[in-house]
């Protein structure tokens, strides 16, 4: 016998010609047919409940359809049964009145002899119509005369389970029945987000609920590739999930009371072993495969269970067309966190036929995908299923969903934000990234020799004119003050301005780098113990927030080593504009602020000191490289990019790039990211100030220059600013 399975591939799709859509015809009724063979006659009369209809009323309504919508209009055609308009009508008012839904179990009458006649005649009319070259709108309704019989056909088995799960004896409908293939658990995969187009734009059937195609916008997030198992599931139950109300919509804890819902709908305790029911009768639960036949309030609470949520439609669609997502049509329709509503400028078909979906928008949530029951070639990523959130007996499942957080943009080592990060940075046109994602503990070392080399002047020129500056700048500190440091790393410039003000006996040293924060605290610690050390671990370029202890106490800030070169220009106003408000806790007192600046000098100086002889800022930047390839799973090759920094006089900057020395395809984070030869990867830029320049970012930001030293060439600054 040919296996259920194997039947529910049966379909010839959407074919434009129409001797093919005669054929597509014939596939379809026939498979149709095949899914009621292991069916008795008596399984096909019982309604089990209001969504559900009875197999017959499934046979004649499809036909009805093919009646009505094409049959009808035929001047030479004469119904099979002129009572069956109102007997197997399902929603549609412009037609009339009709057997309420929760009364088609009552049809005993027609027999399942007479609808199968039905069936026959429709066929026989439909054939004859389709083989005298149908007009194109004609051909456009037998498409989704076609579609609709498929959504039947999925109907029937979706009935057809939960009728006999109503039985006793929990019969098997078929044991080759459509089953989903094992699980393994999903992987969160990085997408990211943008201008994205959903929705349908070819001319091939789609329902009208597909259209128009239309751009949508995403933040970037992150989406399971594989769904939620019976394992995972089983941990939701075993940590209370359907007992405790902090995971639940409002209305969904609301059905789990007053369904008493403890578990997926087709589940059911066998003392310690949870059984399903399915079209293969009953089994014990095998935690690799996907859980279905849940609603949206239990996929959403255990989303939320699990710190995650449902993917909107946009973002399943988005996903799916790049191909990121495994069990995407073969298991169960997946929901989202979407309502079910037209999409801008969406136009519902003209006269009855215009019922078919337009007038359902409004309480049901959207289910992307496709199930283990769809007829083979009848889903595709534009598909819009749609129930209620407490319905459960269509094959829905559930696929998660995450957020990137602005949080996780915060270079703590923090995987997502370095991975969204390097996501939309290589994706771009112009391929960059933050300079902060330099500072790994190797690439910290390497900034650290770079401070070392003869040509690059800046630390060593900051630390002289530092030393002679500390005691001018010592003499204006307050009694008690704290010394906040943005960037703290070694703290070894701090040094200076401890020793001549020992008026400063609280240091908070602020860094992205918690090794680089223990080793400057121990070192401080032992080196001035009457001093309080109290470091913080934070990417102060995004957030500058200071423990409430300090209220009231004088705060000097300081920024020096030019990292406020590393910033664009905007970034550097919202840096002093942020470091401002931090500062200025105490309102009665000014802030006060000490930033160290490389300044404009000759471009041969500028150039050496970010390409030194010895190769090692080239290896700090090709450290990024590394960084990803062991951080994000990349393939970057070092030796097909090449170091290079130049000066950049428009901008005042020295940038260093990364070019790629030929055209190659590398992967991270699960993307694959194109260089053209010769394409450059901007990986820092380092801005370089005039007094002029610097005098106008600071009254931009709210600051003043107070004073300011200037060391001899080559030139670096030391400006005190206040507030
Ligand atoms: C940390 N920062 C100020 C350095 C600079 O000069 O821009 C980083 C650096 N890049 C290459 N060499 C040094």
């Amino acid at each position: 016998m040919e296996s259920v399975c194997d039947l529910t591939k049966g379909r010839v799709a959407n074919r434009a010609d129409d001797s093919d859509l005669a054929c597509a015809y014939r596939t379809l009724r026939k498979h149709t047919l095949s899914l009621i063979a292991p069916l008795t006659p008596e399984d096909m009369v019982v309604q089990s409940m209001t969504d559900a209809s009875p197999v017959k009323w499934h046979l004649a309504h499809t036909s009805w359809f093919f009646e009505t919508f094409l049959l009808r209009e035929k001047a030479d055609y004469i119904p099979f049964d002129a009572s069956f308009a109102y007997l197997f009508n399902s929603y549609y008012e412009a037609l009339g009145p009709r057997q309420p839904r929760a009364r088609r179990g009552l049809l005993t009458r027609p027999s399942l002899d007479d609808v199968l006649a039905y069936r026959t005649h429709v066929d026989t009319h439909m054939l004859r119509l389709l083989n005298a070259t149908p007009s194109d709108a004609t051909q456009a309704l037998v498409r989704l005369g076609i579609a609709h019989e498929e959504q039947h056909q999925e109907l029937i088995l979706m009935d057809v389970l939960h009728l006999l799960d109503q039985s006793p004896l929990k019969p098997a409908y078929h044991p080759n029945a459509p089953a989903e293939a094992l699980g393994a658990r999903g992987r969160f995969q990085l997408r990211p987000g943008g201008l994205v187009d959903i929705g349908v734009s070819h001319t091939d059937f789609a329902f009208d609920n597909e259209r128009p195609r239309h751009r949508v916008w995403l933040q970037p997030f992150e989406v399971s590739d594989r769904l939620v198992t019976n394992a995972e599931w089983l941990a939701f139950m075993s940590d209370r999930g359907y007992s405790r109300p902090e995971f639940w919509l409002s209305d969904g804890w609301s059905q789990v009371q007053a369904q008493g819902w403890q578990a997926p709908l087709y589940w059911q305790r066998d003392g310690e072993t949870w059984l399903e029911m399915s079209l293969r009768g009953v089994n014990t639960i095998v935690p690799e495969r996907p859980v279905t036949h849940i609603s949206f309030f239990e996929a959403d609470a255990f989303a939320r269970w699990a710190g995650a949520r449902l993917p909107t439609e946009a973002e399943w669609e988005a996903a799916a067309t790049d191909g990121v997502l495994a069990q995407m049509d073969d298991v169960g329709w997946q929901w989202t966190n979407s309502a079910y509503l037209p999409y801008p400028g969406y136009a519902p078909g003209v006269g009855a036929v215009g019922e078919y979906n337009g007038k359902f928008m409004s309480g049901q949530m959207v289910l992307r995908g496709g199930s283990c029951f769809s007829p083979a070639g009848h889903a595709r990523p534009t598909y819009r299923n749609f129930f209620k959130p407490e319905q459960r007996w269509m094959r829905s499942a559930v696929r998660l969903a995450r957020n990137i957080s602005s949080d996780a943009h915060n270079g703590h080592g923090n995987h997502a934000g370095f991975a969204a990060d390097v996501v939309r940075g290589l994706s771009a046109r112009q391929k960059s990234l933050s300079p902060k994602y330099f500072y790994d503990a190797p690439g910290s070392d390497l900034f650290e020799a770079i401070c070392e080399l003869d040509e690059y002047y800046p630390t060593r020129t900051e630390t002289a004119l530092l030393s002679v500056a500390a005691a001018d700048l010592a003499r204006q500190f307050p009694e008690n003050a704290v010394l906040i440091e943005f960037g703290s790393g070694a703290s070894d410039k701090t040094r200076l301005l401890l020793d001549a003000a020992p008026q400063i006996t609280t240091y908070v040293p602020i860094d992205i780098s918690e090794d680089a924060l223990r080793n400057a605290t121990l070192r401080l610690g032992s080196a001035y113990p009457s001093l309080a050390v109290t470091p913080i671990a934070a990417d102060f370029s995004t957030e500058i927030v200071l423990p409430n202890a300090l209220n009231g106490r004088p705060l000097i800030g300081f920024f020096p080593g030019s990292t406020i070169g590393n910033f664009s220009q905007a970034e550097a106003v919202a840096f002093l504009r942020g470091v401002r408000k931090a500062l200025k806790m105490d309102a009665n007192r000014d802030a006060q602020l000490i930033l160290g600046v490389d300044m404009v000098k000759d471009e041969g100086t500028l150039v050496n000191a970010y390409n030194d002889a010895e190769g090692v800022t080239a290896c700090f930047n090709k450290n990024l490289l590394t960084r990803i390839n062991r951080e994000l799973g990349g393939n970057f090759d070092l030796d097909a990019f090449q170091h290079l920094a130049i000066w950049n006089p428009d901008l005042n900057r020295i940038e260093m790039h990364l070019v790629s020395l030929s055209d190659q395809i590398v992967t991270a984070a699960g993307h694959a990211f194109a260089f053209k030869s010769g394409e450059r990867f901007h990986t820092e830029s380092s801005h370089k100030f005039t007094p002029a320049s610097l005098t106008r970012l600071a009254e931009e930001s709210g600051w003043r220059i107070d004073a300011h030293w200037m060391s001899s060439a080559p030139e670096f600054g030391l400006f005190s600013l206040v507030a």
